[in-house]
């Protein structure tokens, strides 16, 4: 079915699918949605089979150590709750960027706040944009004996500014810190290898850049440390003890896993993967310069971090708010994210923290005609 939208806002969620992970969602509830783990019979099985299936498909694609070392979450924030909960203790020192999403900044705040961590924050996106030997010495200068961890962001979600993840981790790893990565904007987007980069831990949505259903996520593992569970629970596993298992998946894996999302995420990695993820990239930068250069011929917009091309552009219009753009895209089937992302320091850091912005972002689907939509709206509509 054709979709009758404009559809710019991936990097909340992609939009539409690969034909094949619907397709598989649908097959997997009609035919084999046992509940894995939970029995010996046939569909559970299958059940346990698939699931084990899209843990091996994720190891390929990121360089996981094993697929066992793959856990499956309800969300990315979820995940990034139990990757800095399960690390922290008493007295810890934290790291974090200043382009964080909430999802990592909220969390932190919190255990700042109850008084059992302390954390500082090192300047990446804070205008003018930094390079990358200056964000590693920014990095270095707020080390201290007692730092932990260092968690951040791939890539902003309010623009395509990434962070230089290799240098991080071997500076992590040379100062025996610990190195966990968001990769809710540019999984799919970019390679990401985590023996490679020396990442300890990433959290991954499903649904946005491998094209899988919402409520598929993921946590990767390259530790021998064991992370403490964020919650307790049942998982089918030596089910006559009290306490969680001590080894991966199941320590952190509790109720039912949510099947037919799993084999939807195996899918849209697999579409992924067949397209490959450098072709996707390039199809992205270059949708992002066409737009760039067409919004830059308009009259009072001003585009942010306009020299890192990716997957999500953010500008903003003189005179007129970014709610309001978004309103006139809204009655014309353009759907965009406007307003405030769920980033309190990315916004301050660009200077947007009381305008908000507009933000565009791209997926394998999005083809020039959507980009001349949005340059025809705003000329016929709200350019002076
Ligand atoms: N984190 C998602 C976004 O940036 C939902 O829109």
């Amino acid at each position: 079915m054709k979709s009758p939208y404009c559809y710019l806002d991936n990097a909340a969620t992609s939009f539409p699918k690969p034909a094949n992970v619907a397709r598989e969602m649908r097959r997997c509830m009609d035919y084999y949605c046992g509940n894995a783990g939970r029995g010996s019979h046939k569909l559970s099985l299958l059940a346990a089979n698939k699931i084990y299936e899209c843990r091996e498909e994720i190891c390929g694609l990121i360089n996981a150590p094993a697929p066992e070392n793959i856990v499956f979450v309800p969300s990315c924030s979820y995940g990034l709750n139990l990757i800095i909960k399960g690390i922290l203790k008493q007295g810890d020192h934290v790291l974090i960027s200043d382009m964080e999403h909430n999802s990592v900044f909220r969390p932190i705040s919190q255990l700042a706040n109850d008084g059992k961590i302390s954390f500082d924050t090192f300047s990446a996106l804070k205008n003018p944009i930094k390079n990358d030997e200056e964000i590693l010495k920014s990095i270095e200068k707020k080390l201290r004996n007692n730092t932990r961890l260092l968690i951040c962001t791939h890539q902003s979600n309010i623009c395509s500014f990434s962070l230089p993840i290799d240098k991080i981790g071997e500076l992590c790893k040379k100062n025996n810190v610990l190195f966990a990565l968001d990769v809710a904007q540019s999984i799919g987007h970019y390679p990401v290898d985590m023996q490679k980069s020396n990442i300890n831990y990433i959290s991954a949505p499903g649904h946005k850049g491998l094209y899988g259903a919402q409520g598929s996520a993921f946590v990767a593992i390259n530790s021998k440390n064991l992370l403490d569970p964020l919650i307790e629970g049942g998982n089918g596993i030596y089910s006559l003890e009290s306490k969680m298992p001590d080894f991966l998946p199941e320590r952190h894996e509790v109720g039912t896993l949510p099947l037919p999302s799993i084999v939807g995420l195996l899918e849209g990695i697999r579409a992924v993967k067949l397209r490959t993820i450098e072709e996707i990239s390039n199809h992205e930068r270059q949708l992002f310069a066409y737009l760039r250069d067409e919004l830059m011929n308009i009259d009072g917009v001003s585009v942010y971090m306009s020299e890192c091309e990716g997957n999500t552009l953010s500008f903003n219009m003189k005179n007129i708010s970014a709610e309001r753009v978004a309103e006139f895209f809204d009655k014309e089937n353009i759907c965009v994210r406007a307003g405030f992302h769920c980033s309190a320091l990315g916004h301050r850091s660009l200077g947007t923290d009381e305008s908000g912005t507009v933000r565009v972002s791209f997926g394998i689907f999005n083809s020039k005609k959507d980009i001349d939509k949005v340059i025809l709206v705003l000329n016929s509509k709200l350019a002076k």
